[in-house]
């Protein structure tokens, strides 16, 4: 028998109805915000994300699924979506068009991650990317717009800001952490051995437990920002508080991903545990510099469809059920059956949903698969009904019956 990949998932018929739910309440949030949708390729150049997401971090050094195509050419499967939407912003120069550029996307995202409850191999982003503005202002719009799909969606969830600063506080900062963590080198993992020569940022975000004994006391970012990234976090507190929503400061959160500048945030769910980061984001003032653009500020998020559906079920969320067909048109005999396929034919033409036999089931069979799809009416046609050029109809919630004739039949569904 053939298994699915390790860290994938089937989404099943009889669950895409929840999945298409979160998706079009989604777009329904981005189109408010005058977000429009940008696809981009599913693999990209590898180098992409080595400058983009960048070359310290757990998703470029582990996680990422790269592979040579057979010219020879470095491939990898998209770990995340901002690093391709900013090469498709730069390199169909957007920034020459109307600023700020906001869109969205779903998109399927790949990490080698160890699969566990709401982490996979392969997941689901909706992402928002804001290209052009620099306000604190454009960073409130960008919490908005996750709040926005979290509240249409009815979950309750904890937003958590921060800011890490831009490269000149940054460098302060990175001095600091040196510092601090110097006499713990001994005590630090290999990893952070490398991160505290070449990034000594990501040492906050080491999931050992011995290292981050040690980050408990390492110096917070807050305390080191210039007067530029002070002002822009107040303001962001400021728009915060404008739009009545409610935050906590977390000094700690630091993002596992290299491009942030400034703002970093999180919404984080305490009803699905350890992976309970349901949407993360920041400000990313220096990506599109960094991948050959222009500069440009930039600012977006993602939030993880699979998590957003695990809250969901967690907190007894529930999504409406697919529709269910209005008519199953039941034939008694093979020309009964034939004239049942024939008014489907017609009923599907004028945009009635209708269902019919496919299984050579016998008229009770047939009565009984109506019922269980949840059919709202059963038509059936029998030898006098075909004779007679009409249909008997059944109410299937309230157990009445008319008869309808052939030619009333679109009419009468249509209505019903
Ligand atoms: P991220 O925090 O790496 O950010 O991922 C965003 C969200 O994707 C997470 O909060 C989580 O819900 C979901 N996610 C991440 N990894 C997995 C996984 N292995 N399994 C299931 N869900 C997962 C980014 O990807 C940035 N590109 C967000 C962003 C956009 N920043 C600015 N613009």
């Amino acid at each position: 028998m053939m298994n699915i990949p390790k860290g994938t998932k089937d989404v099943l018929p009889s669950d895409s109805y929840k999945w298409q739910y979160v998706e079009n309440a989604a777009r329904e949030v981005a189109q408010l915000f005058h977000l429009k949708e940008i696809r981009t390729p599913t693999f990209e150049h590898t180098e992409l994300f080595h400058r983009g997401v960048g070359d310290t971090t757990d998703v470029v050094t582990k996680e990422m699924y790269t592979f040579k195509d057979k010219g020879d050419r470095s491939i990898t499967l998209k770990p995340e979506g901002t690093a391709g939407a900013a090469r498709s912003f730069i390199e169909n120069g957007m920034g020459n068009g109307v600023l700020p550029a906001k869109m969205f996307y779903i998109t399927p995202a790949f990490r080698y991650e160890r699969p566990q409850a709401g982490r996979l191999r392969e997941f689901h982003q909706f992402g928002v990317e804001i290209f052009g503005a620099k306000g604190a202002q454009t960073d409130a719009e960008a919490i908005l717009i996750a709040d926005a799909l979290l509240k249409k969606l009815g979950l309750k969830v904890k937003l958590y800001i921060n800011s890490i600063g831009c490269p000149t506080c940054r460098a302060e900062y990175n001095k600091a952490l040196k510092a601090f963590f110097a006499p713990h080198l001994e005590n630090l993992c290999y990893d952070c051995k490398t991160r505290y020569e070449k990034n000594p940022l990501r040492l906050l975000d080491c999931k050992e437990e011995d290292c981050q004994k040690v980050n408990a006391n390492a110096p917070l970012m807050l305390d080191y920002l210039c007067e530029d990234c002070k002002t822009h976090f107040e303001d962001l507190k400021k728009c915060l508080q404008l739009a009545n929503v409610e935050y906590e400061i977390n000094p700690r959160i630091v993002r596992g991903l290299d491009y942030y500048t400034r703002t970093v945030f999180e919404f984080v769910s305490t009803s699905i545990g350890a992976q309970g980061t349901v949407c993360g984001g920041g400000r990313y003032d220096g990506l599109i510099e960094q991948l050959g653009g222009n500069p440009t500020p930039a600012v977006g998020f993602a939030a993880g469809l699979e998590r957003l559906l695990m809250v969901m079920e967690q907190s007894g969320v529930n999504a409406p059920e697919a529709p269910k067909p209005t008519v199953y048109l039941a034939g008694m005999d093979d020309e009964c059956r034939k004239k049942a396929f024939a008014i489907a034919c017609a009923l599907r033409g004028s945009g009635v949903f209708a269902e019919i036999d496919h299984m050579d089931r016998s008229v009770k069979a047939q009565f009984k698969y109506a019922d269980k799809i949840g059919a709202k009416y059963v038509a059936v046609i029998g030898g006098n009904e075909l004779a007679e050029g009409v249909m008997n109809v059944k109410n299937m919630a309230n157990g009445e019956s008319e008869k309808v004739s052939f030619d009333g039949a679109v009419a009468y569904f249509s209505n019903n």
